[in-house]
């Protein structure tokens, strides 16, 4: 007997969801309504009277443990981070850190991917969806083309090291706030720090315009050398289009393509 194919019914349901896929409809929040009028005060819920302090939670270092609300979640770049020195150490402390709104929607921490040797560091921006199930950065479809670029110069991921300036996925992948990013920065700052990798990518407006304190647009900003400074020296950091931004403007992949050889040259000098 010939395979008819899906059922009707189950063709129906996949159209569906790949409509709502399409309208940015990506996550489940539940089966019935959710009665607010009801519900006890969630944990984002304002507060009538501000709270001395907010309880400490056990299993954190002292270095993080929450400040008061407000003063968390608008104050992270005061975070010393200066005792955090091994990747592991990094990773349990933004596992612990609530000062960052986008973790309560997030599935998970998406950390960094590559090798840790690497000379070569690339900055995102933030997770997707995929990234957001996988815990791993670029791995949807700018992660596909990302990986594209880095081989047309020799590279994967075995010989670079990846990371995003935020953690967690902002809800419908929208741009994260300023708000959000000095909340994350200061993570991201000591993340390049351990690395201490030779050269640095930034990909996109966000990590171009917050690593590189460049106000230029990326399509101007790309191409461009900066210096980035760590402790004792300086890095030399190149602004680069985001993969996801090549995958809507196909007309850019030509000074993306130059912008990768200004890489592998810079990688042979250095
Ligand atoms: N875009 C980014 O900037 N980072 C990712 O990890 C995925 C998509």
């Amino acid at each position: 007997m010939m395979s008819a194919g899906p059922e009707p019914e189950t063709a129906a349901l996949a159209a569906l969801l790949r409509f709502y896929a399409d309208i940015g409809v990506d996550a489940v929040v539940g089966e019935t309504a959710p009665d607010h009028f009801n519900a006890p005060p969630s944990r984002d819920t304002p507060r009538e009277m501000p709270r001395e302090r907010e309880p400490v939670r056990e299993n954190i270092t002292p270095l993080l443990r929450p400040q008061p609300l407000q003063v968390a979640r608008s104050a992270a770049p005061g975070l010393d981070l200066a005792g955090i020195t091994s990747l592991a150490a990094l990773r349990a402390a933004m596992e612990a850190f609530d000062g960052c709104a986008l973790k309560a929607t997030a599935t998970q921490l998406v950390f960094a991917d590559g090798n840790p040797e690497a000379k070569i560091m690339l900055v995102g921006e933030a997770p997707g969806g995929d990234e957001d199930r996988q815990g791993l950065p670029f791995v949807g479809r700018a992660g596909q083309l990302l990986d594209l670029m880095l081989a047309a110069i020799g590279l994967d991921r075995t010989s670079v090291y990846i990371t995003n300036i935020i953690a967690w996925r902002p809800p419908g992948n929208r741009t994260p706030t300023p708000a959000e990013i000095q909340s994350c920065l200061p993570f991201v700052t000591r993340h390049i720090e351990i690395i201490n990798p030779d050269v640095m990518v930034c990909l996109g407006n966000v990590s171009v315009q917050t690593l590189l304190k460049t106000r230029e647009g990326i399509t101007r900003a790309r191409g461009q050398w900066f210096d980035y400074p760590l402790p004792g020296r300086s890095l030399r950091a190149l602004a680069m289009l985001h993969p996801a931004f090549l995958l809507r403007s196909p007309a850019f992949k030509r000074q993306a393509w130059a912008d990768l050889q200004a890489l592998r040259a810079m990688l042979d000098r250095t």
